[in-house]
């Protein structure tokens, strides 16, 4: 299956998760795990929420992580502070990259904005370099918009 099938079956799947239900907690625990089973070669996939300053922790898949990231800092925090997706192909080149887990190798990171504000991130981490190209972010940002949509403000 090509990449774009696979996203488009991915989106598919999400809109049946989120039938019915508008809790943001729940539906990023589910599209975690949505994401986890359906993509190949990653190592984690999971949210991070802004708290006063910071990226916490949230629902996830994948080994126990770093449960708060400085806002600006590693490959989460320049995406929530730059508004913006990042592919990063080889995380030991970039700068303040935070090693939550010393398998990553390359990294995606999809801001959650709501009304012009960051309000989190989408992260995937894989074992591989060079996992992530633009469709596997047109991909994640389709999802993380799908989630932003139908899920009620974090409280
Ligand atoms: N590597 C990330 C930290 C989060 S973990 O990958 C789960 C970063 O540099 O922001």
């Amino acid at each position: 299956m090509g990449k774009g099938e696979l996203y488009m079956q991915l989106e598919e799947q999400a809109r049946g998760l989120l039938e019915g239900e508008r809790d943001p907690i729940a539906n990023a625990a589910n599209f975690s795990a949505l994401i986890w089973q359906t993509l190949p070669d990653i190592n984690w996939a999971g949210f991070y929420f802004r708290k006063a300053g910071w990226l916490v922790l949230g629902p996830f898949q994948g080994k126990p992580a770093c449960t708060r990231l400085q806002m600006g800092l590693g490959v989460c925090g320049a995406a929530a502070r730059q508004a913006k997706t990042l592919i990063v192909p080889d995380v030991h080149k970039f700068d303040g990259h935070v090693a939550c887990d010393e398998a990553s190798n390359s990294e995606l990171v999809v801001p959650l904005m709501k009304h012009s504000f960051v309000i989190g991130v989408l992260d995937l981490d894989s074992p591989s370099f060079d996992r992530f190209d633009r469709e596997d972010a047109k991909g994640l940002e389709a999802l993380a918009q799908l989630w932003l949509l139908h899920s009620d403000d974090l409280s």
